[in-house]
């Protein structure tokens, strides 16, 4: 070989498979090498490295280095034929036009394949499944909240709301309580001033409600409430609880009773196991308690929750979860809202919501309703 063909293509440049290209390429180089050996090398490595650009620039760059009209091998190669001896100018010639026309079309096929590369990278799968946007849920206690608005609705009940931040008058002296009664002690009640307190209950919203409308009335007033608790399982020191308050002529004990009981089958399923005992508060007389067979110890006041049999943190052993107090409105709460106790008669019932939902999902912990872990929320 008279001069050196290769001398202009870079030795760093990758390979490729020519023939996943063109099919004939081995047979193309077989013929190149019969022909021409030293033309074959030159072909063989051109067809390489074009096969071998991994972009159109590099594609471009060797196409110049290779068929550049200028400085191109192939172009030097044919310029350089003139100076041959006779029977090898017709040899190289030949075998020139032949590696000329070979890599064009290499060249061709492996444009087509990297365009078609960029394109499918382009592209957009429309049969790739979509990410799914981040959807979240009502809170397990607004849930259960709204069950009860839809049970109450469906008792021909309307809801009232009235504020958290509360005149005591309001939250103790209209709603009965005494002067001295224990509960208006700063251990159960946060004041905001000397009058003002975080309301401990729902039940001011009867005395707003009634203060402003004429009986009969039927009302639920969902709301969350604030006690200076001691922190524990089944105490926090803010809550979410429901009143209802139901003032006509001649409403009986009957039906509060007729009523809870719908509410407790309603909300635990038509088995449940619910008992009323009497108990005392200020605005009701006589005045009950709805208590439901606690959900985490099954009524039997002792639960095994992996570190032994133990008392039930929840029902502290009792069995019983109470659910809500109820009673008959006293007539002091009428009067003091201007009815007459003598015309009208009342049932009101207040229950916890954080209570409700502990009962039916046996939840143990009261405090996992504020932390808002999703690992508790997910669950509802
Ligand atoms: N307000 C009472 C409480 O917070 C509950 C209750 C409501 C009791 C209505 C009787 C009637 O404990």
């Amino acid at each position: 070989m008279e001069q050196p063909l290769l001398s202009t293509l870079d030795p760093g440049w990758g390979a490729g498979d020519p023939s996943t290209l063109i099919p004939e390429h081995a047979a193309r180089r077989a013929e190149l090498e019969a022909l021409d050996p030293a033309l074959a090398e030159l072909y063989v490595r051109g067809a390489e490295v074009l096969a071998g650009a991994a972009d159109a620039a590099a594609l471009k760059e060797r196409v110049v280095a290779l068929l550049g009209r200028e400085r191109g091998v192939v172009t030097l190669a044919l310029a350089g034929i003139p100076a041959l001896a006779p029977e090898q100018k017709k040899v190289r010639g030949r075998g020139l036009n032949l590696a000329k026309r070979w890599l064009e079309e290499l060249e061709k096929a492996k444009r087509a394949t990297l365009e078609q590369a960029a394109e499918s990278r382009e592209a957009l799968d429309v049969t790739l499944p979509g990410r799914r946007p981040w959807v979240g849920h009502a809170h397990v206690l607004a849930q259960i909240r709204d069950e009860l608005l839809d049970l109450f609705h469906g008792l021909g009940y309307s809801v009232a709301t009235s504020p958290e931040v509360e005149h005591e008058e309001y939250n103790f002296t209209r709603l009965n309580f005494g002067p001295d009664h224990p509960a208006r002690d700063a251990h159960d009640t946060y004041f905001v001033s000397p009058e003002v307190v975080l309301r401990t209950h729902t039940s001011p919203g009867w005395v707003r409600a009634m203060e402003e409308r004429k009986p009969p009335l039927r009302l639920v007033f969902p709301g969350r409430v604030y006690r200076a608790e001691q922190v524990d399982a089944s105490h926090m020191d803010q809550f979410h609880q429901m009143d209802g308050l139901f003032v006509d002529r001649d409403v009986s004990l009957a039906d509060l009773k007729s009523t809870l009981n719908t509410f407790a089958r309603s909300i635990y399923g038509p088995r449940v196991r619910t008992r009323i005992i009497p108990i005392y508060f200020p605005f009701v007389e006589p005045g009950a308690q709805l208590d439901v067979a606690c959900a985490i110890c099954d009524g039997s006041g002792r639960t095994n929750l992996g570190t032994g049999e133990q008392r039930c943190p929840v029902c502290k052993g009792s069995g019983w979860s109470e659910l809500l107090g109820a009673g008959m409105v006293h007539p002091n709460v009428f009067r003091a809202v201007g009815y007459d106790p003598e015309e009208v008669t009342g049932f009101a019932f207040g229950m916890g919501l954080e209570r409700i939902a502990m009962a039916r999902y046996g939840i143990p912990e009261i405090r996992l309703f504020l932390e808002n872990d999703l690992r508790f929320l997910n669950q509802f």
